[in-house]
């Protein structure tokens, strides 16, 4: 990398994008607004702000209980939205999709639903040391439930999984085979393709946390080849507290429901209850009807863009970013991964992440600093927390040149 790296183009299906999303448009503290904060959240489209109104406005009713027009239009909505996320993933079927809260009720669905049911004490969970909280703590208490273990791969000092570990502590007691995709905190890309095949290899189920890869890269489930998927609908342009996992339709046929009540059962007694197949099965209660839509819509303006735009683009704007920031008077980057998407952490000598986080936001600059729900990988570290730069679609070099403008204030602040 070096220090004459030019900006890149901003590809033609791009170059509007910052207008579709209004909160673009405001100011923060009397700057205008630079949003750098986009692994902890995407901002919303006007075409999702819309469905949302919409659905509220024209629709609203609850789905798959009404005999009504507005129940009808209202469930052909949310299910439309299943299969468009279905498509969105290349999913066999549109069965495979199960709508939840986001990435962390995913994982505990299926630590719920399929782990549990499957371990004794001494069997192992496998995990590697750049998880977030979402994809630990949930093993980590059905460790405590079952007297399973929590394996952990361990990273290089760049950041980058140290596959050979990692594929050689898939072993004869290994229940599942998890990996993060994209690092929200370093921005690695890990080789999840060979942790699927080496796993499949050995006869172990895969779980693949797509929370921050699904908003910068294309993911085919059936050519990754994985058993489940995990995401977030608001890291990928959707509401908050909507998302979902995709699940191989035969295992999700053999797994128990995660919650109880309605909609998810065939026939209730007290003598006894049966259950739906698969989505509903793991879908009990009225859900996020709203964000189910919103999520479909998202994934139309994705689709609008195009994914292999959007991938090309951030990753010439990402490599802009991580050289800018490296060449930064008293910047100190965490974690220089062979293979970068979306996020950048990185350190200042004398000052705190939250200093920086909270001189940056005075001039309209939003990044995230702390330990980014990743406490084992800063220990990994050393450190505490980080300061941390995460892109989108929208964001352009003048983003980041803003960023180095504002930490050259900072680094003559504190250094
Ligand atoms: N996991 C989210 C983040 O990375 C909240 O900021």
């Amino acid at each position: 990398m070096t220090d004459t790296l030019s900006p890149p183009t901003i590809p033609e299906s791009l170059k509007k994008a910052r207008e579709d999303f209004p909160i673009l448009k405001r100011e923060v503290n009397g700057k205008p607004l630079v949003y750098l904060d986009n692994a902890a959240s995407t901002q919303k489209p006007q075409s999702v702000i819309d469905a949302v109104t919409r659905y509220y406005s024209q629709e609203n009713a609850n789905i798959h209980r009404g005999v009504h027009l507005l129940s009808a239009e209202a469930t052909a909505a949310y299910e439309a939205a299943r299969g468009k996320l279905a498509r969105y993933l290349n999913a066999a079927d549109e069965s495979e999709v199960i709508f939840t809260r986001g990435a962390t009720e995913s994982v505990n669905l299926i630590a719920y639903s399929f782990v549990e049911p499957l371990v004794q004490p001494g069997d192992e969970i496998l995990i590697t040391h750049m998880e977030h909280h979402a994809n630990i703590v949930p093993w980590q208490l059905l460790c405590e439930r079952t007297g399973a273990i929590l394996k952990v791969a361990p990273i290089f000092d760049n950041g980058d999984l140290d596959i050979d570990a990692y594929l050689s502590m898939i072993g004869p007691r290994t229940k599942l085979a998890a990996a993060v995709h994209v690092s929200n905190a370093i921005g690695t890309v890990n080789p999840i393709e060979r942790i699927i095949q080496a796993a499949k290899a050995k006869g172990v189920p895969t779980l693949i946390d797509a929370a921050q890869s699904i908003q910068h890269m294309d993911l085919d489930v059936q050519a990754l080849d994985c058993d489940f998927l995990v995401f977030s609908g608001h890291k990928l342009f959707a509401p908050t507290g909507i998302g979902g996992l995709y699940g191989r339709r035969s295992l999700l046929d053999g797994m128990r429901p995660y919650q109880g009540g309605g909609d998810m059962i065939a026939h209730v007694s007290f003598d006894g209850t049966t259950y739906k197949e698969p989505p509903s099965r793991f879908e009990a209660g009225t859900p996020h009807i709203a964000g189910g839509i919103g999520l479909g819509v998202a994934v139309d303006y994705i689709q609008s863009i195009g994914r292999n735009v959007m991938q090309d683009y951030e990753s010439q704007l990402i490599k802009y970013a991580a050289n800018r920031l490296k060449n930064a008077p008293g910047v100190q980057l965490i974690g220089e991964p062979t293979h970068r998407a979306g996020a950048i952490s990185f350190t200042m000598e004398n000052a705190h992440p939250h200093d920086i986080g909270t001189i940056l936001d005075t001039e309209g600059i939003a990044i995230r600093s702390g330990h980014h729900c990743c406490e084992p990988l800063m220990t990994r570290f050393d450190i505490s927390a980080t300061a941390r730069v995460s892109i989108a679609l929208y964001n352009n070099h003048e983003d980041i040149d803003a960023l180095i403008s504002s930490l050259a204030k900072v680094n003559a602040l504190f250094g």
